[in-house]
């Protein structure tokens, strides 16, 4: 797996470099699989600007091979983001957050023209929901937000770090990771679960999904558009 991570990191890095203009910023996800992006991005960093990161991970390893970072705030534009995902169904809806970035990860990604999902073959599914969905709440909010998730038929369990402690979020909030769902419909799922106040993002990125997927499987990379 990590060969064929390494495989469609340099393939979104070939499609950025063939598709996108000299001087433009690029969007940058977070994970094993856009770390691959990064690193093979990173030899071609002068053509251009910059990045917009995902994570205080991702922008850490921005800065170690000296891609400038932007905030957000400051781009005009975002041509392209690039990302891994969790799960990736038919339609191109996905389930985020596993490294627990979701929240920036959404941000960027809503406003980049083409969102690019970078995957190992394992993470194509035909429904979502076999992998726990991440959802960011507010810490006062966890209680409440589980016993919606229970009622809707999840198990969710609050995320912790090696010495169990609360995993917190690059945004200070907690995450719960609701296993036993099956998510037939994303996007209605999506749109219900971010209107429970004290949600602050569900790891369901279906209004928003990827454009396509560059997908490393046994027999080379196969580009999914949907
Ligand atoms: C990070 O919060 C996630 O959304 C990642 O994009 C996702 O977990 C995929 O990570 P890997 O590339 O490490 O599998």
């Amino acid at each position: 797996q990590d060969e064929l991570k390494r495989l469609v990191g340099q393939a979104a890095a070939d499609y950025v470099l063939s598709n996108v203009a000299d001087g433009a910023v690029i969007g940058v996800g977070t994970g094993s699989t856009a770390n691959c992006f990064i690193d093979a991005l990173a030899p071609h960093k002068r053509r251009y600007r910059g990045a917009v990161s995902s994570s205080v991970a991702t922008t850490a390893r921005l800065e170690q091979h000296g891609i400038k970072v932007f905030d957000l705030n400051e781009i005009e534009s975002l041509p392209v983001y690039v990302d891994g995902a969790d799960e990736i169904d038919p339609t191109g809806a996905m389930i985020k957050g596993g490294g627990g970035a979701l929240t920036r990860e959404k941000i960027v990604a809503s406003v980049a023209e083409i969102f690019v999902c970078i995957a190992d073959a394992s993470k194509r599914v035909p429904v979502l929901g076999g992998f726990p969905l991440p959802v960011e709440v507010v810490p006062m909010a966890r209680t409440a937000i589980g016993r919606r998730l229970t009622a809707v038929g999840g198990v969710p369990v609050l995320r912790v770090t090696n010495d169990g402690a609360p995993y917190i979020t690059d945004n200070g909030n907690e995450i719960l990771d609701v296993k036993n769902l099956r998510i037939d419909d994303p996007r209605a799922f999506e749109v219900a679960v971010n209107a429970w106040p004290g949600v602050v993002t569900v790891g369901l990125f279906a209004s928003r999904g990827a454009d396509f997927c560059l997908l490393g499987t046994e027999s080379g990379v196969e580009t999914i558009d949907y």
